[in-house]
């Protein structure tokens, strides 16, 4: 398949008939692949389950793994869900668009392919212009994953789609970078007390001033956790780097001696070591690569971004800071463990 480009940026937005013919793909069940303000998505027609078979297909995804449906505004929801609880509408009111995923019971206009043959559906409205304007053009609700193949770190530009999926989908929309760089929290509202399944830039005390009580699932504990995750997506393996990789959690200067240390073990091409913007130059050995700035609070837009670095450059280990108290730490660290495969070596003192 040839796949086809186009540009949508904030100045000018899309150019000429290009939003149409983008549309026009989606409504057809053809696949693009859209920026939003999380993550690139792979979007296809909601409500054709042929859509979703080639979502799963283009990205090497099981077909278990449901599927988030991108609506452009709030009426849109209603086709497609059960019931709106209060507690549902508070949080609408509050962080759409934005980063944040609603799970409902879903009605049967939603395809089970869609939902991996849950009876529950997940549902966001995004925040970035590009994606509101291309789901209201197409007029369906827009069924999309990240547009990485599965296992990859989720892509941050259109270039990570590119790498990914050039060749396997119809069209990709280039919008630059993304703003946020982590997807977007997932709240389950089917429990009496909604329940945080995946972590994001809409945070657990930013939910809880907004409704009170939230749980977080049990299985984001992570590996010792004897509950399995009830987001199918979070139990495999993600975001993952080639390399083996271990965070060192402690306080930030036996972190730089203790890595240093590790490093001194491997060759210096064949050692990764993930850094922010402020203590990368404590590293004379190694691949240093720089995730981000603490204190500008960039570390999780450059996440996903550092990841795919490493697999470039080829080494063998990568040995990571940890980012615990900045922006988005709750997210950074639940995307930066599940790459690790949850090895954290926790250093004495802290
Ligand atoms: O920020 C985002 O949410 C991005 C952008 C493109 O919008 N999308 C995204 O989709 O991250 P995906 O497919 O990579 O992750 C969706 C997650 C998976 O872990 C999936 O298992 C979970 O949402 N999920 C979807 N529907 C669900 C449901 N009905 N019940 C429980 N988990 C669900
Ligand atoms: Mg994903």
């Amino acid at each position: 398949m040839n796949t086809q480009y186009i540009t949508w940026d904030r100045e000018c937005g899309y150019q000429g008939k290009e939003l149409a013919r983008a549309a026009e793909i989606l409504r057809r069940g053809g696949l693009v692949a859209f920026p939003t303000e999380t993550v690139y998505g792979l979007g296809g027609n909601g409500l054709l389950a042929s859509a979703a078979e080639k979502i799963y297909a283009a990205k090497g995804r099981p077909s278990d793994n449901p599927l988030i449906l991108h609506i452009s505004s709030q009426e849109e929801l209603f086709p497609l869900v059960r019931e709106v609880s209060d507690t549902g509408k508070r949080l609408m009111e509050a962080f759409w668009p934005g980063p944040m995923t609603l799970i409902f019971e879903k009605t049967d206009r939603v395809p089970l392919e869609t939902t991996g043959g849950l009876d529950t559906v997940a549902i966001r409205m995004p925040e970035h212009p590009g994606a509101r304007e291309l789901i209201a053009c197409a007029g369906v609700p827009v069924a999309a994953p990240s547009a990485n193949i599965s296992g990859r770190p989720s892509p941050t530009s259109a270039e990570h789609v590119r790498e990914d999926l050039d060749g396997r989908i119809d069209l990709i929309i280039d919008g630059g970078n993304v703003g946020i760089g982590l997807e977007s929290t997932i709240i389950d509202l089917t429990e009496t007390v909604p329940v945080i399944l995946r972590p994001g830039a809409v945070t657990s005390a930013m939910i809880a001033e907004v409704i009170g009580e939230v749980r977080l699932d049990a299985g984001l504990a992570g590996k010792d956790s004897l509950e399995p995750p009830k987001a199918p997506g979070m139990k495999y393996r993600h975001y993952a780097p080639e390399a083996a990789m271990t965070i060192i959690e402690g306080e930030m200067e036996t972190v730089i001696e203790r890595i240093n240390q590790l490093a001194g073990d491997y060759p210096a091409d064949k050692v990764g070591i993930l850094a922010a913007e402020e203590t990368k130059e404590r590293y004379p050995h190694g691949q240093v690569v720089t995730v981000g700035s603490r204190t500008a609070g960039t570390i999780g837009k450059g996440l996903y971004r550092a990841l795919r670095t490493f697999d470039h450059l080829g080494v063998e280990v990568i040995f990571s800071e940890t980012f615990s108290g900045e922006r988005d730490s709750e997210a950074i660290m639940n995307r930066l463990k599940k790459a690790a495969g949850y090895h954290v070596e926790i250093l004495p003192g802290k």
